[in-house]
């Protein structure tokens, strides 16, 4: 299984290879793993796709303390293994402060920006705190109808939180302590990204809501958004042929 390292420790990543050195990289967010991604390593691209597993996620080994920036010298490990020169991050919700942190820390690597169900600042509403700190239950309880548009498939949410509750209450924690500390809506405002930017949300997103994608495309003078109808947070499981196009449409006719 391909494993990149950090400190010492694994981190796995899922890859589709290409006969060249170019990237995507794909960023899950908060208590979720590469698996998410799934669907988008049938893209039809020439570029290697790869989806990360986070430190402490996944097949990933498990990390003593979670954050920022351990995530996002995860990217960088990564990219230095396979001798990658220029990436485009596509981060989701959590993956998508941590691809805004990587590009404000190295943004000569990257090429462009996909930013997925995510936002500028990811304030965390408390009852997620405290359902994961008394209630692990109620938390996966919530998220069918908290992060899946109603008429999702039911078997891919059954998966989905299968998955969660396989991870235990700790990890997701940490995540969503980063989500809620997270905040660069000054430095967007003053617009700091200045590569191209895809933003896609699902419409019906509870979790983080069109207004923040809006916002991005307000204050990101190279951007395209894409608002996808019948889904939700997890909009890039819940409608994945709509969402490969977007993505195929903007690298096709934007980057190149
Ligand atoms: N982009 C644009 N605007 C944003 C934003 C973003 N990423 N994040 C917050 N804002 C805006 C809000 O819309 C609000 O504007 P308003 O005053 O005009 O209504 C303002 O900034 C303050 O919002 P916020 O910082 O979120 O504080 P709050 O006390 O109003 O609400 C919560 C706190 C937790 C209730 C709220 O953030 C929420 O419901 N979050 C979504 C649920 C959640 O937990 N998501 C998990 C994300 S990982």
């Amino acid at each position: 299984m391909p494993y990149t390292e950090l400190g010492g420790q694994k981190i796995y990543y899922n890859i589709k290879k290409a006969e060249n050195n170019k990237a995507i990289i794909f960023i899950h967010g908060s208590a979720s793993d590469s698996s998410c991604w799934n669907k988008q390593l049938s893209l039809v691209l020439d570029y290697n796709l790869i989806a990360l597993d986070l430190p402490s996620h996944g097949k990933s080994d498990k990390f003593a303390t979670l954050s920022l920036e351990l995530y996002r010298e995860a990217i960088k490990s990564l990219m230095k293994s396979l001798s990658l020169e220029k990436i485009i991050l596509c981060g989701h919700s959590l993956g998508g402060a941590i691809v805004i942190s990587y590009y404000l820390e190295y943004p000569e690597d990257v090429e462009a920006l996909i930013l997925v169900g995510t936002g500028a600042k990811l304030r965390v509403h408390p009852l997620i705190f405290e359902n994961l700190k008394n209630n692990f239950q109620e938390f996966l309880n919530s998220i069918s109808v908290g992060a899946f548009y109603r008429k999702t498939d039911k078997e891919i949410i059954k998966r989905y939180i299968d998955d969660v509750a396989k991870l235990g209450p700790e990890v997701p924690y940490a995540d969503f302590s980063i989500c809620d500390a997270f905040d660069e809506l000054d430095a967007i405002k003053q617009g700091i990204i200045k590569v191209p930017t895809l933003i896609i949300c699902g419409e019906a997103d509870k979790l983080t809501p069109t207004k923040y994608s809006k916002f991005f495309h307000e204050n990101i003078s190279n951007s395209y958004l894409n608002i996808i109808k019948n889904a939700g947070h997890m909009v890039m499981m819940e409608k994945p042929n709509e969402f490969n196009q977007i993505i195929e449409d903007f690298i096709k006719n934007k980057l190149n």
